[in-house]
């Protein structure tokens, strides 16, 4: 278990497109580790692999509120119902937030660390985080659809 280094924007690392994990093995599950740690150590609700510098389509979330901790690998998007506005913030665009538009409901299709497959149910806050960190592994922040930004 370790922190590693949340790259920031401009880095270019962010705009890339991550690849599928196809060996779901002790590497995986010592990145996932990682990311947990980095995750809580910079007190955020998420965080995609991208982020360490890590080009594989994997991310942690932990909204808190929810009580539940999700890993997701190879995540996607299967259903999204609804629309609401939110206030949303990056660990790798430190210090900006803004608003940007949300589903209200969605369902993610994922695998765990061992490869098994699962689907996840998720309103709001946690809908709101599978989403912006299932952007990340194609190369989006949340800053590419701000309205509005909020200043501090
Ligand atoms: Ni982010």
């Amino acid at each position: 278990m370790a922190i590693r280094l949340i790259r920031k924007e401009p880095d270019e690392v962010l705009r890339k497109t991550s690849r599928e994990v196809t060996a779901f093995d002790d590497r995986l599950a010592q990145l996932l580790d990682d990311m947990y740690d980095t995750m809580y150590d910079a007190g955020g609700v998420g965080l995609a692999a991208v982020q360490v510098g890590i080009l594989k389509r994997a991310v942690v979330v932990d909204t808190r509120e929810e009580g539940e901790r999700y890993e997701l690998v190879n995540p996607k998007l299967v259903y999204k119902k609804g629309e609401r506005e939110v206030t949303e913030g990056c660990l790798s665009v430190p210090g900006v937030s803004g608003y940007v538009k949300r589903p209200e409901k969605v369902i993610v299709r994922a695998q765990d660390r061992t490869g098994e497959t699962f689907e996840v149910e998720a309103t709001g806050l946690l809908a709101q985080a599978f989403c912006h960190e299932i952007e990340h592994l194609d190369g989006g922040l949340f800053i590419d659809k701000v309205t509005e930004y909020i200043d501090d």
